[in-house]
């Protein structure tokens, strides 16, 4: 190989201990013959060198070596990817990070507060939209500055299209086989198997047509009742304390979570839930390990569980590799026992992995042909993955939309008098006791309500493929 013919060369000019250069021997083998005669002609300019100098140098080199190898790649990624991004026409903003590399989606939002402060304002600006969550924060601020309701995110790993264009929002929404999802979404939602908002636009056809008379108005029944029930349970609570309270926000989490754990799974549980233990066996009952995942999503998504559960973490560490192993364990269970309760009565319950599972076994014992039978059925993996991203689609962006709402209540009490003038119309005292399908389509103004907040959460980012 040639990086021996080298070593001999050098070693009859001057006596080096190759023998200690074995690890970057392993390591330039691969690189060429000129390049590795420079190495070790550096090694061999080191005077009064002992074999342990030779080996920490070597490796300070090898390390240096290697990072100005990442950054120069990085480097030249961004240099193809602005390119390309030049040629959309589209007004092109560079932030010299790799959006999609580990180590940045893990470290970046932690640090984001740490970037304010130190680096220049255009440059927190830029990288900022790098980072897991950015939207909340900048809002439509960059497309104000930038003076347009379009633009391109040039980083190292990829081309980010921001639009803040409803109509066009919609249309690139619409052409899922146009424009994919980034590859990292998939990654961070399909953290527990393909599913409808991680997968390609086949499966998603599939998936889709498989999973679509599995939501229907039986479950909306449920999460109607739900959400009363959990609603009365808050406001008997509040009010029972003299109406003052810091606990709103949280107490809306409790209820989004309930409600998505009664249509999901058809658990029930009050809204001032007592600690439960987990099942023997396990560290977490099945919606802490749900909620926790969902709170780290991209922290649990691109690290497997034993590193989470390494014995010198601190234990909210901990409890994600928990979350992030038990999940798996704690859905099959569930899924062996519905299928054992399914098998003694005849009508199929009114939640989510009930009717998938019914749906899905169905499917599997159609008479038809192999091919057939697949397109009609889910996986065990896909059944998994769409309760847990049933859950997690359900979970924050309800309990924020909520939260968003009773604050905007809060700061505008005359839309209060009007919600209420509707609500007392509609009830007319009837309390909780109140029918989904007689009730619902009456709250107009609440609908109007809700409707009118997602105006301000018009703005998607996607990645560009054509
Ligand atoms: C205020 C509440 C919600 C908002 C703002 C919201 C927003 C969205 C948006 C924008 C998408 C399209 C994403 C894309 O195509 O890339 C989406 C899809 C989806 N959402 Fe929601 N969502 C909400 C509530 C929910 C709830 C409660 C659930 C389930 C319980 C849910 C489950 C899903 C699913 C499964 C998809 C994928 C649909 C498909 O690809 O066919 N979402 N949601």
């Amino acid at each position: 190989m040639c990086y021996k013919k080298c070593a001999e060369q050098l070693s009859a000019s001057k006596p080096l201990q190759f023998y200690r250069l074995e690890s970057p021997q392993i390591f330039l083998k691969h690189c060429s013959c000129r390049r590795y005669r420079k190495a070790c002609w550096i090694f061999a300019c080191i005077s009064d060198f002992s074999p342990v100098t030779v080996s920490t140098m070597s490796w300070l080199l090898l390390s240096l070596l290697a990072v100005s190898s990442y950054f120069l790649w990085h480097g030249i990624s961004l240099v193809k990817l602005y390119l390309q991004a030049r040629k959309t026409g589209w007004p092109v903003l560079v932030a010299p990070v790799p959006q999609e590399a580990l180590w940045w989606l893990v470290g970046s939002v932690p640090l984001r507060h740490v970037f304010a402060r130190l680096l220049p304002k255009p440059l927190y600006y830029r990288i900022n939209m790098t980072i897991y969550g950015w939207e909340f924060k900048a809002r439509y601020e960059p497309f104000e500055s930038i003076g347009s309701k379009t633009f391109m995110l040039t980083n190292c790993s990829v081309n980010v299209l921001m639009i803040a264009d409803p109509d066009l929002s919609m249309d690139v929404l619409k052409r899922v086989k146009d424009f994919e999802r980034l590859e990292l979404g998939n990654k961070v939602l399909g953290v527990f198997g393909s599913n409808l908002l991680a997968c390609d636009h086949e499966n998603w056809t599939r998936q889709r047509r498989v999973i679509a008379p599995a939501l229907n108005e039986r479950i909306s029944d449920v999460v109607f009742k739900e959400s009363c029930r959990q609603a009365s349970e808050m406001l008997q609570y509040f009010t029972s304390r003299g109406g003052v309270t810091d606990a709103t926000l949280q107490g809306l989490k409790d209820i989004a979570i309930h409600v998505l754990a009664a249509a999901g799974y058809g658990l029930s549980s009050p809204w001032k839930e007592e600690k439960r233990p987990p099942k023997p066996g396990y560290k977490l009952t099945y919606i802490e390990a749900v909620e926790s995942v969902i709170d780290n999503i991209v922290a649990a998504a691109m690290l497997p569980a034993w590193v989470f559960l390494m014995p010198f973490l601190p234990s909210n560490l901990r409890r994600i590799g928990y979350a992030k192993r038990e999940f798996p364990a704690h859905t099959q269970e569930t899924l062996a026992e519905e299928r054992l309760r399914a098998a003694t009565r005849t009508e199929t319950q009114s939640n989510l992995m009930s009717m998938l599972v019914k749906i899905a076994d169905d499917g599997k014992q159609d008479p038809a042909d192999k091919k057939s039978r697949v397109s009609k059925t889910l996986s065990e993996e896909e059944i998994m993955g769409n309760l847990f991203v049933f859950t997690s689609a359900g979970f924050d962006t309800t309990a924020n939309t909520m939260a968003y709402a009773v604050t905007m209540l809060a700061a505008y009490p005359q839309w209060q008098d009007w919600i209420v003038e509707e609500i007392d119309e509609v009830l007319q005292g009837k309390g909780r006791e109140v029918e989904y399908t007689e009730t619902y389509p009456k709250l107009v103004r609440c609908l109007a309500l809700m409707v009118s907040l997602f105006a301000c959460n018009d703005c998607h980012s996607l990645n560009m493929t054509s």
